[in-house]
């Protein structure tokens, strides 16, 4: 698996640059910013960070102190290349190299979608979190139309292996930490049609609480007093 990521990781920001990708990012970004409220100086670990694109924002625009791990080297060596000031290690997401309660928020953006044992990520995930912080995972929802496009699709793309998440089974995978904070985004279609207007897709959405957005936000914080599951 870590060769296809390798494979795809000079072209993989491509997407971000056109006008759908851009509008995705801001949709998720906002989504983020609601769900997580992250804090300047905060320290992050983000698993799985790829090309660095959430990376950079964390800290380039969140001002947080951000560390990444990905077992791509391909990955990495393009997320070093525009983040050269930035701890970044080639590692296993189901074994991370960090003490346990190191970092004040630990994220995972569509990784779970691509590993075999996505509770194994999580405990590793959470073990990291100190008392008072947060974990959050962004998804891709199965019942998006993206999804369904992706499903009907022949052409073999990075998703033809992404195992998508319905919403109440990220919900039901985090509730095992502790209270879940929900949300999801990207509510306008896939096919680029409606970008321009994408914001508006979002508000009706949350208003009328529709379950079609492709992107999945779950957020866990970590109780600042009591010992939790894992500890
Ligand atoms: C879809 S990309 C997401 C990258 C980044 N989070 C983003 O949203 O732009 C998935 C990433 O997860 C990494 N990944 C998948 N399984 C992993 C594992 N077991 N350990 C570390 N990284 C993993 C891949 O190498 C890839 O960079």
């Amino acid at each position: 698996m870590e060769d296809i990521w390798d494979e795809v990781s000079v072209r993989y920001e491509d997407w971000y640059e056109t006008p759908l990708g851009r509008a995705v990012d801001e949709a998720e970004r906002r989504a983020f910013l609601r769900l997580l409220e992250p804090r300047v100086g905060e320290r992050i670990l983000e698993v799985g960070c790829g090309t660095g694109h959430w990376t950079k924002w964390f800290r380039e625009g969140l001002g947080m102190r951000v560390v990444g791990l990905d077992f791509s080297e391909g990955m990495l060596a393009v997320a070093r290349g525009r983040l050269p000031d930035v701890p970044l290690v080639r590692g296993d997401a189901t074994f991370l190299p960090f003490k346990d309660r190191n970092f004040d928020v630990v994220a995972a953006v569509t990784v779970l979608e691509f590993v075999q044992e996505p509770k194994k990520v999580l405990d590793e995930m959470w073990r990291c979190v100190r008392p008072g912080g947060r974990m959050v995972v962004g998804a891709l929802h199965d019942r998006s139309p993206l999804a369904r496009r992706r499903r009907a699709s022949d052409v073999r793309t990075v998703l033809s292996h992404a195992r998508f998440f319905g919403y109440d089974e990220l919900k039901e995978l985090l509730r095992h930490y502790g209270p879940v904070r929900m949300g999801e985004c990207v509510r306008f279609p896939s096919t680029g049609w409606g970008v321009r207007t994408s914001w508006m897709f979002e508000i009706f959405g949350r208003l009328i609480g529709s379950r079609s957005g492709a992107f999945l936000i779950g957020v866990v914080p970590k109780s600042p007093t009591t010992l939790q599951k894992r500890d």
